[in-house]
């Protein structure tokens, strides 16, 4: 897409995947995104793992009690998990991270989905971290933050209608 304001109007959290592999470049892409994303200090604290095979996809969404349907139809997800050792704003360099993969596959004609980890449980208590840290070997001192799934779309979305925009929220030069 050339125009970035119009592919943001377009973009849709994409929940529903064709059963149809993502190419490899299109993978490279999406995760040079992630690797391009500015962080505090330019720390890059971030560290991803990709995930395509069916059966562990299939694990990790058992990962939470709600919301997380979405890893076990993808094609492939990018585990964001961040060294709380090296930023004391892991979360936002993190987040920056997987926004950028979520924009740069939207750009890319693939749909994809943030699942949240950071903070919530799978259906038997456990913390959805903890579960996703014993599937995936991911060391103490890395918080996994979010789960972003990807795929080619198989769902209709309608671009967002600008008139509907909250500009209420928006505060000009005092609250
Ligand atoms: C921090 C964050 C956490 C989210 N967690 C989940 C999730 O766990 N499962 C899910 O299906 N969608 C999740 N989403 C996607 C939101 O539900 C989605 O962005 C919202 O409903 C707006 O829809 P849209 O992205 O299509 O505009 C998350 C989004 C963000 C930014």
């Amino acid at each position: 897409m050339e125009n970035l304001h119009q592919l943001l109007l377009e973009r849709h959290s994409i929940r529903r995947y064709k059963d149809q592999p993502v190419s490899a470049d299109d993978v490279r892409t999406i995760l040079e995104a992630a690797l391009l994303a500015p962080s505090s200090k330019s720390a890059r604290p971030w560290q991803f793992v990709v995930v395509e095979d069916k059966a562990t996809l299939t694990s990790l969404a058992g990962c939470k009690q709600f919301g997380a349907k979405p890893i076990s139809s993808a094609a492939f997800a990018v585990v964001v998990t961040v060294d709380t050792t090296v930023s004391d704003v892991y979360v936002e360099d993190a987040s920056v991270a997987a926004t950028l993969m979520h924009l740069q596959a939207a750009d890319l004609g693939i749909g994809s989905c943030w699942i949240q980890i950071r903070n919530r449980f799978a259906a038997d208590g456990e913390s959805s971290e903890t579960v996703v840290r014993e599937i995936l070997d991911i060391p103490e001192q890395f918080s996994v933050e979010c789960i972003v799934t990807f795929g080619y779309i198989d769902e209709e979305r309608k671009p967002v209608d600008p008139s509907k925009l909250l500009w209420e929220k928006v505060h000009i030069g005092r609250w």
